[in-house]
């Protein structure tokens, strides 16, 4: 009976942690994808930054990978926000190389984010 009990629990238990988990119920979280509210470079564009372009664009990576175009600081960020170079690679605007390299494009709500913190001043919030 008690091991029953504890192996329902324990379903139960494992089951329960599955649905609760936030990254599976807000798949957005993750990306630093939330435009409902202001976007800031340190909650929004940084997580985007991380989780699509710092495998090449990090201070370690760029020499080799990235180009040499540092994304890792928001002094060097916010030159590629002025230059127009951000938007136009993550949109595939024509002139532009396509970012992500080799990857596929970011999604809708990504791109929203770093577009609404661009047309906001691109400011160091
Ligand atoms: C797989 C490596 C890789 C990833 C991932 C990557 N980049 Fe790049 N990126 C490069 C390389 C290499 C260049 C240099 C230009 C070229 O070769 O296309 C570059 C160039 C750029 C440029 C200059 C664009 C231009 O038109 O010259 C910007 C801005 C940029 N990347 C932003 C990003 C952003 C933002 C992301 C994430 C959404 C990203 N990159 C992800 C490799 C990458």
């Amino acid at each position: 009976m008690s091991k029953l009990f504890y192996f329902i629990l324990v379903s139960f238990l494992a089951v329960s942690c599955y649905w609760d988990n936030e990254e599976y119920l807000y798949p957005e979280i993750g990306s630093g994808c939330d435009t409902t509210m202001a976007v800031t470079y340190s909650a929004g564009v940084t997580n985007l930054l991380k989780g699509s372009c710092l495998s090449c664009h990090s201070a370690n990576a760029a020499a080799n990978l990235g180009g040499n175009i540092k994304l890792d600081s928001y002094a060097s960020v916010k030159t590629y926000a002025d230059n127009g170079q951000l938007l136009g690679s993550v949109r595939h605007a024509s002139g532009y190389s396509q970012m992500p390299k080799a990857s596929t494009k970011l999604s809708d709500c990504q791109m929203a984010v770093i577009e609404k913190w661009v047309s906001g001043g691109s400011l160091n919030n």
